[in-house]
């Protein structure tokens, strides 16, 4: 090597005659890898005269090697030749594994020196995100040379199930933009899709037996607006995927080291399969493939043996179509009031001998018994079943991964017990949850609040449990529900950059994370993503955007008091002193910044500590018409001098929200002539919910932040 150097000194020199100044790679990559030492030596040049070798005969590092080609193109725009490597190599990039030089799987070691590039994997897999680490780390647009510092970098995952879940069931997106969020996932370093299929409003998955179901169960004749408002479009909705298409797009994740996980969601979630199949429900039907969201009481009868042969069927079928070693079969949110009144569904419990006891219904062990069955079917073939939380209430299998989606309690309790855990809780990993708190100004989500920040926070192994239950957290996930995400393009504005976020807390020690450093290392992220004209958030890249206190008025942070009851515990907050903590509700009614209250009127006391004159009281409302929360009906100003004897100074009364009004947040100001007092009290109203909506008579929830006093 040392003989080398006269000459690499030289062509240093003449690069340094002709002024020209390489742009370099910098190794800042998402997830960032666990170590990367600099060297001292001169850097590789990379040009189109590299050559990619892949070890003899390994196809699967020629296909890595074609991919590597391929990223230098889309970020250089010259492609490098790809070829066996059959002899030493010089000015090459070389490709091989060698399992016996890793303790981890899925590991891999950069070597950069001026003569070459060496990406060594325990595995094809490995080679395939050092291959990503390289790509990242290229500058984009450069048409000519580009200088790779010398480096050896170190790098293996965390977690060896890295996931992202895509819920086609609720809007349907084509193979091509499905395979466009496993190219995404690729480039994030992830390993497993989840793939939820089916659900009350789509079948999506061709199955031979049953072919009405991609006739009838695929498609819907109208879908409700908003959040369940009582409002429908008049489009027919709907697609499904053959099993032809099906299996090139399991090849084409598996080409990305991606395992496609298919979820039939079982026993609920099924009214689709209903609507095609009436007799497999309790009552018979007539069922239509729903048009609203929500959890449908309407889910498959257990009683009725032709309802369990046909999800054996299904599965069976499913598990031709997808080699995963892993086949979720849902679980969650199956109501039971149809069995409970279910002739059949009832004879089975007896003939079953099923009891009730003090934490589970008969109905709850009637739920265990069909996911038994099915985890037969499934394990017969050599797989493992996979189910949400829910699969915990009743009895459930050793040896089931349980997702842990309520939270992390589910989780918990599931490595307590020795199973096998996935955590996606929505609070840290629903990607259908805002992103923002500036709601009025973002596409559509479902409620809640997870911004980037938030997920990047996750620790996904609890420390309430001991070193060796620790060790059943084998994975983390975020999942993209879709009842309000009606295009690919909005699909990918809620992956992305939450994904980048999920990829360091999936790949990265605990240790490694920065939340700063990882702000930095967007920057490049965001350049990529625009090449690849993914559509993304940008409020991280705009931190003006995220202000979000008020200007303090004579309320904020006075001594309040709520003299009625105390907001509903579910919306509690921080307590009253949300109310005029200066800080502006924004955003999802469910995020911590509103005081959720229903059923009697909200009524707050602030002492102003002084008397003091004011002349306005203001206040903001949040409506979810769907959500069953509605505007004020009504509000009043009360002052007083000693605390007890209050005096009325304004009252206003406001029409109730109707359909066709928006959703959002409300701005109400109650203006007076001007009074002395020290104390000032707000008493505002709530409705009942009205005759056209579903839950009409029963109370309407009232969201409420910040009042502020002037
Ligand atoms: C779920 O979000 N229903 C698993
Ligand atoms: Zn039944």
């Amino acid at each position: 090597m040392k003989r080398l150097f006269p000459l690499f000194c030289m062509v240093a020199l003449l690069l340094t005659a002709c002024n020209e100044k390489l742009a370099e790679a910098n190794y800042d990559v998402i997830p960032a890898p666990k170590e990367v030492m600099l060297g001292e030596d001169d850097a590789f040049v990379l040009t189109p005269n590299v050559t990619v070798y892949y070890e003899a005969g390994n196809t699967d590092l020629q296909r890595n090697a074609e991919f590597l080609s391929s990223y230098v193109k889309d970020l250089l725009g010259f492609s490098l030749q790809v070829q066996e490597q059959n002899q030493d190599v010089d000015n090459g990039i070389v490709l091989s594994t060698s399992p016996d030089a890793f303790d981890e799987t899925e590991a891999y070691q950069i070597d950069i020196t001026n003569r070459q590039i060496v990406v060594l994997g325990s595995d094809a897999a490995g080679v395939f995100y050092g291959i990503q680490t390289l790509r990242k780390s290229l500058p984009i647009g450069e048409t000519g040379k580009v200088a790779l510092p010398c480096v050896t970098i170190k790098d293996y995952p965390r977690f060896h199930y890295r996931g992202m879940h895509l819920d086609p069931s609720r809007h349907f997106f084509t193979l091509d933009s499905v395979k466009q969020y496993v190219d995404m996932m690729a480039m994030h370093n992830m390993n497993r899709f989840h793939f939820h299929i089916t659900d009350d409003q789509g079948w999506r998955v061709e199955i031979k037996k049953y072919p009405e179901l991609c006739e009838v169960g695929a498609f819907r004749d109208n879908t409700v607006i908003g959040h369940n408002s009582n409002l429908y479009d008049t489009i027919r909705h709907g697609g499904f995927y053959t099993q032809d298409e099906l299996r090139d797009l399991v090849q084409y994740a598996a080409d990305r080291y991606i395992t496609i996980i298919p979820e039939i969601d079982l026993p609920g979630h099924m009214q689709a399969a209903l609507a095609t199949y009436p007799d497999l429900g309790c009552t018979g039907g007539p069922y239509k493939v729903w048009n609203r969201w929500g959890v449908s009481d309407d889910v498959l009868c257990p009683g009725n043996e032709d309802a369990m042969v046909f999800l054996e069927d299904v599965l069976n079928e499913v598990m031709d179509i997808f080699p995963s070693d892993i086949i979720h079969m849902g679980g969650d949110e199956c109501p039971k009031v149809r069995w409970k009144d279910c002739p059949k569904c009832q004879a089975k419990i007896k003939e079953l001998g099923i009891k009730a006891d003090e934490r589970f219904t008969a109905e709850d062990y009637l739920q265990s018994y069909v996911m038994d069955r099915m985890e037969k079917v499934i394990e017969a073939r050599g797989r493992r079943v996979i189910g949400w939380d829910e699969i915990l209430e009743g009895k459930v299998a050793d040896n089931a991964i349980v997702m842990s989606w309520r939270g992390i309690e589910g989780g918990i309790e599931a490595a307590q017990k020795g199973h096998d855990v996935i955590m996606v809780p929505t609070s840290y990993l629903y990607f259908d949850y805002y992103q923002s708190e500036d709601i009025a100004n973002e596409p559509l989500g479902i409620g809640g609040y997870v911004p980037v920040e938030r997920v990047y926070s996750f620790n996904p192994v609890p420390e309430e449990l001991n070193a060796e239950e620790q060790q059943h957290i084998i994975g983390v996930q975020a999942n993209i529900w879709t009842e309000y995400i009606a295009t690919f393009n909005h699909v990918m504005y809620m992956a992305l950059p939450r994904a980048a976020a999920l990829a360091e807390v999936q790949w990265c020690n605990q240790e490694q994370r920065n939340y700063d450093a990882f702000l930095n290392r967007m920057n490049h992220m965001a350049q990529l993503y625009d090449l690849y004209h993914y559509n993304y958030a940008k409020h991280i890249f705009h931190p003006e955007l995220l202000l979000d206190t008020i200007a303090p008025t004579l309320a904020t942070h006075k001594p309040i008091t709520l003299r009625q009851d105390p907001p509903s515990e579910q919306y509690a907050a921080q307590g009253a002193s949300t109310l005029n903590n200066g800080i502006l509700g924004k955003g999802a009614y469910n995020s911590d910044r509103w005081l959720g209250f229903r059923g009697y009127p909200i009524d707050a006391v602030i002492d102003l500590e002084n008397a003091t004159e004011i002349s306005h009281v203001n206040f903001n409302a949040n409506v979810n018409k769907g959500s069953w929360i509605y505007n004020p009906k009504s509000a009043t100003v009360m002052v007083s001098d000693d605390g007890e004897n209050f005096r009325n100074v304004a009252h206003d009364e406001y029409p109730i929200s109707t359909w066709e009004d928006k959703d959002g947040i409300f701005h109400y100001s109650l203006d007076f002539d001007p009074v002395s007092a020290r104390y000032v009290e707000v008493v505002i109203e709530s409705f009942d919910l009205p005759a056209d909506h579903e839950a009409y008579g029963e109370p309407a929830w009232l969201f409420v932040d910040e009042i502020e006093v002037k």
